[in-house]
């Protein structure tokens, strides 16, 4: 069912993953697979959909969360001023809370900043296109602004998205991101499109399929997340 074999314990205070990334990047579909995975391994897990209010559009996480099984909650997101101690307050004992957020544009949002000052781990859904390496040093910016000011701030990791059959461009850009100093998680998302991919996935409960590329996310988050 999932490789998640032997489990990955989180500690018990539990873990909160936030996933950053422009528009159409695959996080919302990403944590819904998690979600699955997870729960489905014996981690607990749960999720808030930290979109602000508004920009909340048909293929959120939440709506998703309502037409099928994710094996855990999804909870709206809260006020901004709120969303530090919602995130504690959301995050199951011993099991990890994902969190959505907005596309990032050009720069982080304040939720983005409120979100990012609460979780353990950031992760950037980057696809490997020259045109979005730029957007790596804008979450590290945001990240280090966050260290500057005395914020709590999360460890960044990147997973690259949407990447195609052939591997070049995602090679060269593990490359050059780690080149850089960066953290790249060694799975990457690949786009399916076809029928029972997951570019068709949205609405329907996810599929475990063990060794697939969302398994092996499960795997390589819980275990980012607990260390
Ligand atoms: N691996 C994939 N292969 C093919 N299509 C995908 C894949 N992941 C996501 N998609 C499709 O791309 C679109 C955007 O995905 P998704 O909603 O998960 O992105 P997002 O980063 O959450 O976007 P937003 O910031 O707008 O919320 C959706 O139509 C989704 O079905
Ligand atoms: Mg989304």
């Amino acid at each position: 069912m999932t490789t998640l074999t032997p489990p990955v314990v989180i500690p018990e205070q539990g873990r909160r993953i936030a996933f950053v990334g422009k528009g159409g990047t695959g996080k919302s579909t990403i944590i819904a697979h998690m979600l699955k995975h997870w729960n489905a391994a014996g981690i607990p897990a749960s999720a808030m959909d930290a979109d602000e209010p508004g920009d909340e559009e048909k293929g959120s996480l939440l709506e998703w969360s309502d037409e099928a099984d994710l094996g855990g909650p999804v909870y709206p997101a809260p006020n901004r001023s709120k969303v530090r101690d919602q995130l504690v307050k959301y995050t199951p004992e011993g099991g990890l809370l994902a969190v959505d957020t907005g596309a990032w544009n050009r720069k982080a949002g304040n939720m983005h900043f409120a979100v990012l000052s609460g979780v353990d781990l950031a992760v950037l859904t980057l696809p490997p296109t020259r045109m979005e390496m730029n957007r790596a040093g804008s979450v590290l910016a945001a990240i280090d602004h966050l260290e500057e000011v005395g914020a709590h701030f999360p460890r960044l990791v990147i997973c690259l998205t949407l990447t195609n059959a052939s591997a070049k461009a995602a090679d060269t850009t593990y490359r050059d991101l780690t080149g850089g100093g960066f953290t790249v998680l060694k799975t990457r998302i690949p786009r399916v499109d076809k029928e029972d991919g997951y570019g068709q996935s949205y609405g329907l409960e996810p599929q475990l399929v063990a060794g697939s590329p969302m398994d092996l996310l499960a795997v390589e988050l819980a275990k980012e997340a607990a260390a």
